[in-house]
């Protein structure tokens, strides 16, 4: 189980430290907590001694302790993150200075695993003495995540908001996983399911929630790759670090960005739900029901993305297909493997309620053209897209 050491200071946002702290335990992160003084007045560190279920430290002179904490405290973890970070602690940092219990600890920190989040007043976070002693951060090689703009809590607008408790919390994950497995791989992921108009309010669409795309997405940046994700609408967070976010609706502009982006890819993993049809008359106006005399749409075949795939010369990438069946699983899946001319098909059972469409859990079965099979244990879809990427690239 990998750790990680939260420290928070005393910005107005130190709330939302709550947030990151109970998401990455629920993420199985065996998480401790620092917090200045202030910090510890604004919230109570007795709530974030519940929510990690490890001793909070706030004090460089506690009777409690018979090591040297601030120095073991550093040496135990993966990763060190300051949520939100004051223009109090960036400065003592920068400059060495070590006055409490906080300031001392982190000026014992590997500038290479520290991500250190800002947050506070636009005037201060431009003002002189926040940019100079960022940039000495910089350079003594700390991740300084740039804070959002928007309305702050004094009332001003303007940069200095810390981001979204899941844009940090991906920040962290990303830091904790990241590897040079793939490093270099260019790799293609299709997500969502797409959308079929039949009139300026209606569409057709299917179950896909898009995340098994978006796992896959995320955990092949995790492993180094510049990865395209061509998604449809959901409501998912992007994943941080992609080479390239696209986003489309139809089957139709799904296919035209696939054509657009398929050059140069080592990989494409098409798991997108994409709809074998479209309506072929779309209305542009919004259909009345008087109008419909007969209730009857009238539909023709979409162009099959994987197969178009299947046939450019020379194929120099791996092709990838989803088989997501509701009976006969093996059988459907090898017919698209061999019918679409993959290198891999993966096959889940939709019916399992537990693991089909909108799960947070999958379990897949990879074929390759030889018809070898390697089962992937149930798991949440980050753990089985890892296994996934991994699994395709050793055999390659
Ligand atoms: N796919 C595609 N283009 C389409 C339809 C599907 O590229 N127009 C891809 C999907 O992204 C998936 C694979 O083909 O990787 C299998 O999709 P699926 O919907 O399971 O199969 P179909 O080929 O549409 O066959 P059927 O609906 O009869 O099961």
């Amino acid at each position: 189980m990998k750790k990680v050491l939260l420290a928070v200071t005393s910005g107005i946002a130190c709330y939302k430290a709550l947030d990151v702290c109970s998401g990455l335990k629920k993420k199985g992160y065996d998480v401790t907590v620092i917090m200045s003084e202030n910090a510890s007045k604004l919230i109570s560190p007795l709530l974030f001694q519940i929510l990690t279920g490890n001793k909070v430290h706030t004090e460089l002179f506690s009777l409690e302790d018979t090591k040297v904490t601030h120095i073991n405290l550093i040496k135990e973890n993966d990763l060190v993150v300051i949520v939100p970070a004051t223009l109090n602690i960036i400065s003592k940092l920068a400059c060495g200075i070590n006055d409490d219990f906080i300031s001392t600890t982190l000026s014992a920190t590997d500038p290479y695993k520290t991500l250190i989040f800002p947050a506070m007043n636009t005037r201060m976070y431009e003002g002189f003495a926040c940019k100079e002693n960022l940039e000495k951060l910089r350079k003594y090689g700390f991740t300084i995540i740039e804070p959002d703009s928007g309305l702050l809590a004094c009332g001003d607008t303007g940069k200095g908001k810390l981001p979204q408790v899941n844009d940090i919390i991906d920040e962290i994950v990303f830091n904790l996983e990241k590897s040079n497995i793939l490093k270099g791989k260019n790799i293609l992921i299709t997500a969502g399911g797409t959308k079929e108009k039949i009139d300026p309010v209606r569409y057709i669409t299917n179950k896909s929630s898009g995340k098994m795309g978006y796992a896959l997405a995320r955990q092949a940046a995790f492993l180094g790759a510049n990865v395209t994700l061509i998604s449809t609408d959901t409501n998912l967070n992007i994943p941080n670090h992609l080479k390239t976010f696209i986003k489309v609706s139809s089957a139709e502009q799904m296919y035209n960005e696939v054509m657009n982006y398929h050059k140069n890819q080592d990989l494409i993993i098409m798991a997108a739900a994409i709809s074998d049809f479209k309506v072929k008359n779309y209305s542009q106006h919004k259909i009345k029901k008087s109008e419909m005399k007969e209730l009857k749409l009238d539909l023709e075949l979409n162009k099959d993305i994987l197969f178009e795939l299947s046939k450019i010369e020379p194929r120099d990438f791996t092709l990838v297909g989803f088989a997501a069946e509701s009976q006969n699983l093996k059988e459907n899946a090898l017919k698209k493997l061999k019918n679409k001319n993959l290198d891999y098909i993966i096959a889940n059972d939709i019916s399992n309620q537990a693991i089909g469409f909108d799960s947070d859990l999958n379990k897949v079965f990879i074929y390759d053209k030889e018809l070898n099979e390697s089962e992937i244990e149930m798991n949440t879809k980050d753990i089985v897209a890892k296994s996934i990427l991994i699994n395709i690239f050793d055999k390659l």
